[in-house]
């Protein structure tokens, strides 16, 4: 019980306080006047939400969603709101043919890219697994596969412009819960990958940043439908307040944020520190090159 006291408490103390720690706040919404972003998933919800507050900071918007009515009335109130241009393209992300035309149009549309805001989401019912496979590949190309074609096809233009990618996911993505296997699955996917992606990055001078959001309970329609009166004394956090946090993330190129309980914090990732501290004292990197180029 001593020893606990001693050690175990201050060095969990300590842990928690390096794990998450405050974000310095140097945002200013001019950082964001006349940038051209992509936003998935806009038609409700947070990706609404973060294309109101863009077309305010007078961002150029390509918005894109499934249901075309609800997010044609988005795109006028972005006008309104003062979007430099604001843009509609429908489609569904489970056709990755789509994913890689939305961003080359887009990026006709704007003349280039500064930021990509992966959203969209296909969730389903909460539900024990009931073996439906073909459904869970449903959701990985939506949640995952289609994330990954946007990013591949937004990449040669996020180059140009020392760029953004900004990958909303979810507290599911790093702490697995009942009920969202499928959803859950993808989300932890999306961070195995990009943070695998963002080491390639520093390795290659790629100057392009990837921002993970990491969000708890938001109160959008999906999710208040789905969770009242399942989640027991949890209230939602605001939704334009969480998407005002994921904006200033990327905009700030934090490499991984969180918002639990309506506090927006930074996340040290220890998987991409040992990444980091690996790939430069464990890799023959010139060998590598070389290697590669090998038929
Ligand atoms: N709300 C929360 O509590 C919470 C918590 C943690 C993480 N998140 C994350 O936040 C993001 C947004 O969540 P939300 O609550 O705002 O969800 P939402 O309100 O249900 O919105 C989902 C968006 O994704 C689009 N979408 C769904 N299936 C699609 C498809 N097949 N093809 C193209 N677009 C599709 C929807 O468009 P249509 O309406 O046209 O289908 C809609 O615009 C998600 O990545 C979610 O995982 C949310
Ligand atoms: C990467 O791009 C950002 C944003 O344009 C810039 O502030 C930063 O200095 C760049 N870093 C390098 C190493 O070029």
């Amino acid at each position: 019980m001593a020893l606990l006291k001693k050690c175990f408490l201050p060095a969990l103390g300590l842990l928690l306080a390096y794990y998450f720690y405050p974000t310095t706040d140097n945002f200013r919404p001019e950082m964001l006047q006349g940038k051209k972003v992509i936003v998935t998933g806009a038609s409700t919800g947070i990706g609404e939400q973060i294309a109101y507050h863009l077309a305010r900071m007078g961002a150029h918007l390509v918005v894109t969603a499934w249901t075309e009515e609800k997010t044609e009335e988005v795109i006028s109130e972005c006008l309104k709101l003062g979007a430099a241009s604001a843009h509609f393209i429908p489609g569904t992300m489970e056709d990755l043919v789509f994913a890689e035309q939305v961003v080359t149009k887009a990026g006709k549309l704007m003349v280039g890219l500064d930021m990509l805001i992966l959203n969209h989401v296909r969730t389903g019912k909460l539900n024990y697994f009931d073996g439906d496979v073909a459904s869970l590949c449903k959701t990985m190309d939506v949640n995952f596969f289609s994330f990954i074609t946007m990013t591949s096809a937004a990449l040669p233009m996020l180059k140009d412009t020392s760029g953004s990618i900004v990958l909303v996911s979810s507290v599911s993505g790093k702490i697995s819960s009942p009920f969202v296997a499928g959803y859950s699955a993808t989300k932890f996917a999306l961070d195995g990958f990009y943070s695998s992606l963002q080491t390639e990055f520093q390795m290659m001078n790629v100057n392009a940043s990837i921002t993970l959001c990491i969000l708890g309970y938001i109160g959008t329609e999906t999710e208040e439908k789905f969770l009242s009166g399942i989640l027991k004394n949890v209230k939602p956090a605001l939704k334009e307040e969480c998407t005002l946090s994921i904006i200033k993330g990327g905009v700030l190129r934090q490499k991984e944020i969180g918002y639990l309980f309506s506090v927006s914090f930074s996340v040290w990732n220890p998987n991409r520190m040992i990444n980091e501290c690996f790939v430069s004292q464990k890799y023959d990197i010139d060998k590598f090159k070389e290697n590669q180029q090998l038929p």
